[in-house]
């Protein structure tokens, strides 16, 4: 059975003072936790102390991104190394508003999800229609192009080291997220293809994270879908009030 995985995307969010003890809170009360994953990424500039603390615990630390080059002159950027130097074992790759607001190709994203796995950085890849691609119809276009464009340079045994994030991008930060028929349909979507792009064994072991508006009052059943395997959660995760019951629902389901 594939492990439930929860991992907090806290975007431009929190201070040094506020992630370090939110960290804290989280190591005292789902440090110890291991029948289901669970990893935090703040921002790039907090990645090191958040690090210290969790040092220890369960809770894994994952960059929000990272550059295709190991070093050199690209202002602003941070590298797959930095990040491994600093204790992270994730890096999301693709989140809807690196694709959108940042303009990363899907080119660009299956070069990072490459260099992430060199590395040996885990990419969570995120992937996911906009509300105009859906009501177009194009829903399983657009999530099975992404898909393959950012895994065709993985092999199938590097897949052990990938997450899926399915986020569609109408349900991020909306408070409108997908039913979990829609989370259902869309994750078994994703794993039907990665049976073809690979075989039956990775799409079996591949965990496939929800995305999109996820908190305390939906997780239990968007988790409990069959081949939704976590969740990828934004606003929820800035707070151990939130956090911490999107755990424990995936505990309980595990
Ligand atoms: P949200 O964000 O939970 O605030 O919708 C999810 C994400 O963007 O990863």
């Amino acid at each position: 059975m594939r492990k439930l995985f929860v991992a907090g995307n806290w975007k431009m969010n929190l201070d040094c003072e506020g992630g370090c003890h939110l960290a804290e809170t989280l190591k005292q009360q789902v440090g110890d936790v291991s029948d289901v994953d669970i990893a935090v990424c703040p921002p790039a500039v907090y990645l090191k102390p958040i690090c210290d603390v969790l040092n220890g615990s369960n809770i894994a630390v994952g960059g929000q991104n990272m550059h295709t080059e190991s070093s050199g002159a690209f202002t602003g950027e941070v590298s797959g190394p930095m990040l491994l130097d600093v204790g992270c074992d994730y890096v999301i790759i693709g989140h809807s508003e690196r694709r959108h607001v940042f303009g990363e190709t899907d080119d660009f994203i299956a070069e990072k999800v490459s260099k992430a796995l060199k590395d040996g950085i885990k990419p969570i890849v995120c992937v996911g229609e906009t509300i105009e691609q859906r009501e177009a119809g194009k829903m399983k276009e657009v999530v099975c192009r992404q898909v393959e464009s950012a895994l065709k340079s993985v092999d199938a045994e590097a897949m052990d080291s990938v997450t899926i994030a399915y986020e569609p991008v109408w349900a991020i930060g909306t408070g409108h997220t997908a039913t979990p028929d829609q989370a259902e349909e869309v994750h078994a979507i994703i794993r039907s293809l990665l049976a073809d792009l690979f075989d039956n064994g990775v799409a079996e072991t591949t965990v496939i994270q929800y995305g999109g508006s996820v908190k305390p009052a939906n997780a239990t059943e968007l988790l409990g879908q069959k081949n939704v395997d976590g969740a990828l959660v934004g606003g929820a995760s800035l707070t151990a009030e939130n956090f911490i019951p999107i755990i424990e629902a995936a505990q309980k389901l595990s």
